[in-house]
């Protein structure tokens, strides 16, 4: 039955015993069934439009580790593509995107409407995760935030401190505003298509929430996830929705009751008894052990596992990452983490 399933129990503000996991990134390079279907499919953007192997690696670390969830493989930045940019990636480098630096650039792009005949091979990825799923596991979509998604689209690849778009939401509010508000829209409908294929939760990734201050984070990080949850809640009533502002630090606080969010995802910077005192009082949790330790292993890892599970034991935690799993990551290590965290 759908509502046993364990992540939709914390969701819904259950604590258990064992919490659920799942891990950002959990299909990816450190494992070599992943590295294999890659190459079958050329590149990363190829695997990511070809439904049948991305099912597949969405599938391949439920099939090694029995995670409580799997989440949809795909990535954040296919939506700028949908909406007309350039994308590519290059190798040990990362994302390249065409950018958008003024009021010319944001009309050439696309409406929020005309993103799914892109798209549409992501949909197809999560009908055919949906249905070939063991019955328990909860599938997990997602999509990138409006702030984070336009931080790429406006500087053309990753930056370490934002600076590019701070620059044009400082100098051109009109041209920055009207790209949140597009970001924000475009996202509510390959969200809603994603729930519509067969994702069960979705998860809101602003990975440069951090970079955000004081009235600027409520304005381009809290009101559109906000917005989007509000609608995507009334599209689909009892949707669950994760909301991950990366690095919000004390922000953290309140993020779930403002925004309408089921569950708040936590970065590694923050402490677990923090965190526990002072964000799940407000329902559940999701995190938040350093992904540098499935890369050491060893006691570290168990004893570190089992810290952050009995400092969230009083309240719902889905137990994950602070971010993504790295690809020097020795797959044992997932084995030692899911036996300090059941046994
Ligand atoms: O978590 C999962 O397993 C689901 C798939 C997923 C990917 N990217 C696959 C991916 C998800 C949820 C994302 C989200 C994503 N993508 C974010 C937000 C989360 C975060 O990490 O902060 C961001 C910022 C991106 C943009 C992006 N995609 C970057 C900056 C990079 C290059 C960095 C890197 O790790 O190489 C990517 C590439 C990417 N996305 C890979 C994967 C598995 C590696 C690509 C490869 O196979 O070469």
């Amino acid at each position: 039955m759908a509502t046993d399933k364990t992540i939709l129990r914390a969701l819904r503000g259950e604590t258990q015993t064992v919490p659920p996991v799942w891990l950002m990134r959990q299909a990816g390079r450190y494992l070599p069934e992943y590295r294999a279907t890659r190459a079958k499919a050329g590149d990363f953007l190829s695997l990511c439009y070809n439904p049948e192997l991305a099912a597949e690696v969405t599938l391949q670390p439920i099939r090694r580790y029995g995670f409580d969830a799997a989440i949809l493989f795909a990535d954040i930045l296919l939506l700028p593509q949908a909406l007309g940019a350039d994308l590519w990636f290059v190798t040990g480098e990362g994302p390249r995107l065409s950018t958008i630096t003024d009021a010319a650039g944001l009309a050439r792009l696309k409406g929020r409407d005309d993103i799914h005949e892109v798209l549409s091979p992501v949909y197809e990825t999560v009908r055919t995760v949906a249905r070939d799923l063991p019955p328990e596991t909860t599938l997990i979509g997602f999509a990138g935030a409006p702030w984070t998604v336009a931080t790429y689209m406006i500087a053309g690849r990753g930056t370490p401190d934002q600076a590019p778009a701070h620059k044009l939401k400082d100098t051109d509010r009109a041209t920055f505003t009207a790209l949140i508000d597009l970001l924000t829209e475009a996202t509510i409908e390959y969200l809603s298509c994603q729930v519509e294929a067969g994702a069960e939760v979705v998860k809101l990734f602003d990975s440069w929430a951090g970079s955000l201050k004081g009235q600027d984070f409520d304005d381009f990080c809290l009101t559109p996830a906000k917005r989007i949850i509000a609608a995507l809640k009334a599209r689909h009533p009892g949707l669950p929705v994760i909301a991950f502002p990366r690095e919000a630090g004390a922000r953290y606080v309140g993020f779930a009751r403002a925004t309408g969010a089921d569950c708040v995802a936590l970065d590694n910077s923050v402490s677990a008894d923090w965190a526990a005192e002072n964000v799940q009082v407000d329902g559940c949790v999701q995190g938040n052990l350093d992904p540098k330790l499935m890369v050491t292993g060893g006691q570290a890892l168990a004893e570190e596992t089992r810290r952050i599970r009995d400092a969230f034991a009083g309240g719902p935690h889905i137990f994950n990452l602070g971010h993504g799993i790295t690809p020097d990551a020795d797959p044992e290590n997932v084995h030692v983490m899911l036996e300090a965290l059941r046994g």
